[in-house]
């Protein structure tokens, strides 16, 4: 009977909040794409909803959006996999809980401030109150204490049931690595008047978030959902996460430097950004490997064993996102990355489409899929299915949503590309150079092939939010059918 059926089999309250976290997260990234939408629409037409909700504010709410539903969603993962890796439930769960609506209040009053009050002075007063004007963490500065209260409380509950529960090489990585990820977002949360110095500090965050810290909290998360859909050896695994740490910052801190270029900073910044950042792609590939070669590994041994039992892969969509993640890790950040980061490139490409095409590809190959990944485990967890399969939305959601991302990201190519050659090679870098190049017709295609691949993005957005919503109640029914 449909009635009877059993939804929440998840035994520990971490895990529930987990699933809070995710929903809140899935609302944000949806969101985060209709501003896309509305900000690419203006890219072909200026005049679209021109001082009703400007460019500026479209743009800013995407990538805050963005970073936001990232957070949520790593912040629900780790509520989720705490009691599987421990054994024991989260410690401060109530609190957890209290800290969560906070966060989700906050966060809803900080957007519709946004929204609201798009534009005026910038005084003392609204870095408090309404923005303070840092790309990708504009929360002012009030959101920004809230924020660190519920961080403070998040990171007390992993720390104090890490120390209670058992300690796995997984989660010591986790413990350590979140500590330095929060830590880090303190050297954005002031402001100073020297533009120099207020970009070289916020580049601590943005870049030492992504490619060092974003980076080994993914690892950690590959490493879990490894072992539990497809029973990777723990040994193994853990031994590859350590590797990885080790390359990620040895690369990813001094990496730094690629963005020390032209903002004013000493000049040996060229040579140090230029030798850790063009080695930044070799951690992601060891990252692609691993991921590839447990899998190839464990399937061979699921088959070898030949009862289906064990070993065998047990949650499809989950494994297709994580495949994906291993990819697109690869390819947004390792190969896009490498692309534009020596100073000889970069003094041509910086600023242009090819920023913000490497930009796309980057946050969605490393980010986006595995917190979709790590959503669809907790469905699995959440109804308790053994084997969940992937259904037909489940592939148009994955096909859909990558082939839009990467579509728009060979079209920002294109148009960044004629940037390169016509605004900085041709004419000089100059300002009006800047407004020529965007009127010439490879640059408006590639714009409008950007906004058509974006509706095919959303479009995957919509089967993938569909098929969360069904999924998990479907593989039940089915189970209990053949129980
Ligand atoms: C998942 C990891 C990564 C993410 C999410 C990411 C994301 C981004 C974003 C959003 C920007 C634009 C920032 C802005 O608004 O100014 C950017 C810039 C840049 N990224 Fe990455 N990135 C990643 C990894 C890498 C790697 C591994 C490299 C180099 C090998 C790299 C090289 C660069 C360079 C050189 C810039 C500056 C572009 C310019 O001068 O305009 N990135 N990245
Ligand atoms: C419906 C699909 C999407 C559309 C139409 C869209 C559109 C846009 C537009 C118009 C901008 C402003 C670019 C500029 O200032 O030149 C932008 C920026 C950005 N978007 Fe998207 N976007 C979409 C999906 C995504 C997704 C899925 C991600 C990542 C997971 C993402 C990450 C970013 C980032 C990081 C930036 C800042 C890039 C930079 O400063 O270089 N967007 N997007
Ligand atoms: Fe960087």
């Amino acid at each position: 009977m449909l009635a009877s059926i059993k939804t929440h089999e998840l035994k520990y309250e971490s895990q529930k909040l987990g699933m809070m976290y995710f929903r809140v997260a899935i609302i944000l990234f949806g969101a985060q794409l209709l501003m896309g939408l509305i900000a690419a629409f203006q890219f072909l037409v200026p005049g679209f909803l021109f001082e009703i909700f400007d460019f500026s504010v479209a743009r800013m709410v995407h990538i805050n959006a963005l970073v936001v539903w990232m957070l949520f969603a790593m912040i629900g993962s780790v509520y989720y996999m705490i009691p599987d890796e421990t054994g024991i439930e989260a410690v401060g769960v109530k609190i957890g809980k209290i800290a969560f609506w906070v966060l989700t209040v906050a966060v809803t009053i900080v957007v519709l401030v946004y929204i609201f009050v798009q534009i005026g002075a910038g005084t003392e007063a609204t870095i408090w109150f309404i923005n303070e004007g840092r790309e990708y963490i504009e929360a002012p500065r009030w959101a920004d204490i809230g924020i660190v209260v519920v961080v403070l409380i998040f990171y007390w509950n992993v720390f104090a049931t890490f120390m209670k529960g058992k300690q796995t090489g997984i989660m010591m990585v986790m413990v350590a690595n979140l500590m330095a990820l929060a830590g880090l977002y303190l050297t954005g949360m002031f402001f100073t008047d020297n533009i120099s110095m207020d970009q070289f500090w916020w580049w601590w965050v943005i870049h030492l978030w992504v490619e060092a810290t974003w980076e080994v909290f993914v690892g950690t998360l590959a490493a879990y959902a490894l072992i539990k859909i497809i029973g990777a050896k723990r040994e193994i695994v853990e031994m590859w996460l350590w590797i990885e740490v080790l390359m990620l910052f040895g690369s990813g801190v001094l990496g730094m430097g690629h963005h020390y270029f032209w903002i004013g900073t000493p000049e040996y910044w060229w040579e140090i950004g230029a030798l850790f950042s063009a080695l930044e792609p070799v951690p992601l590939v060891a990252m692609f490997v691993h991921v590839l070669y447990d899998w190839g590994k464990e399937q061979g041994l699921a088959e070898a064993e030949g009862d289906g039992s064990g070993h065998a892969l047990n949650n499809g969509p989950a494994m297709a996102w994580i495949v994906t993640n291993a990819f697109g890790n690869f390819l947004g950040a390792g190969v896009w990355g490498f692309f534009h980061t020596l100073p000889q490139v970069n003094i041509y490409t910086h600023g242009t489409q090819f920023t913000a095409s490497h930009g796309h590809l980057s946050f969605y190959g490393a980010y986006a899929t595995i917190l979709i990944g790590m959503m669809y485990m907790g469905l699995q967890g959440t109804y308790g299915i053994k084997h969940m399969k992937m259904t037909f939305k489940s592939k148009m959601g994955i096909f859909l949503t990558t082939f839009g991302v990467l579509g728009m990201g060979v079209a920002l190519l294109i148009s960044g590309y004629e940037q390169v050659l016509v605004e900085r090679a041709e004419l000089g870098a100059t300002w009006n150079a800047f407004f020529v190049a965007q009127e010439l017709p490879w640059y408006i295609q590639g714009q409008l092939w950007r906004f058509i691949m974006g509706i095919v993005t959303f479009v995957g957005f919509i089967y993938l939010v569909w098929d969360l919503l069904t999924i998990g109640k479907q593989a039940k029914q089915a189970q209990e059918a053949k129980a």
